[in-house]
């Protein structure tokens, strides 16, 4: 399996998540390839069998740089994919980011929230059993 994940992170939370799951998917023999969406400036991402997008809220929205490279992604009819978001306040932002993938024609696998605790600007805001959610997440990815 070819995987692609696209994340936007700016304290390192979502970015810690990221390279956790790849390294989960990447144990079952599988390819894993991380995009950071402050540098990805394309319509079409590489070829893969699943993508997982991973944003934080900021400002009741998502950061602007993904909301666009989600928006923008040409190709991806049929493609799998997963969402994560990490959030602060007690709403979690998956319905939005799923809105900017809807007309793509894509087939949602699964999604997970993450909501921050202290240490969030430290990159250390991610709380107790979220290895175990991660797991979860991964494995419904992965058809377990
Ligand atoms: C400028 C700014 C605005 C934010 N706005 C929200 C918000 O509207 N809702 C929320 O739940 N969290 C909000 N947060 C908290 C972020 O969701 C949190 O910092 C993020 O999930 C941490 O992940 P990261 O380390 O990957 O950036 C905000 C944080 C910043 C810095």
């Amino acid at each position: 399996m070819k995987y692609v994940l696209v994340y936007w992170s700016r304290f390192g939370n979502g970015k810690r998540v990221v390279e956790t799951l790849s390294v989960k998917l990447g144990k079952k023999g599988s390819e894993v390839k991380i995009l950071d969406a402050k540098e990805f400036q394309g319509k079409v991402l590489p070829e893969a069998d699943l993508y997982v997008f991973s944003a934080p809220a900021e400002k009741f929205t998502i950061p602007k740089d993904m909301r666009r490279l989600m928006k923008g992604l040409q190709g991806m009819e049929g493609k799998r994919y997963g969402l994560i978001n990490t959030h602060s306040m007690k709403r979690d932002w998956l319905p939005k980011m799923d809105k900017f993938l809807s007309g793509k024609k894509m087939v949602k696998l699964a999604e997970v929230e993450f909501r921050m605790g202290d240490g969030t600007e430290d990159g250390k805001g991610l709380r107790e059993g979220w290895k175990q959610k991660l797991d979860d997440f991964a494995d419904k990815l992965t058809g377990g």
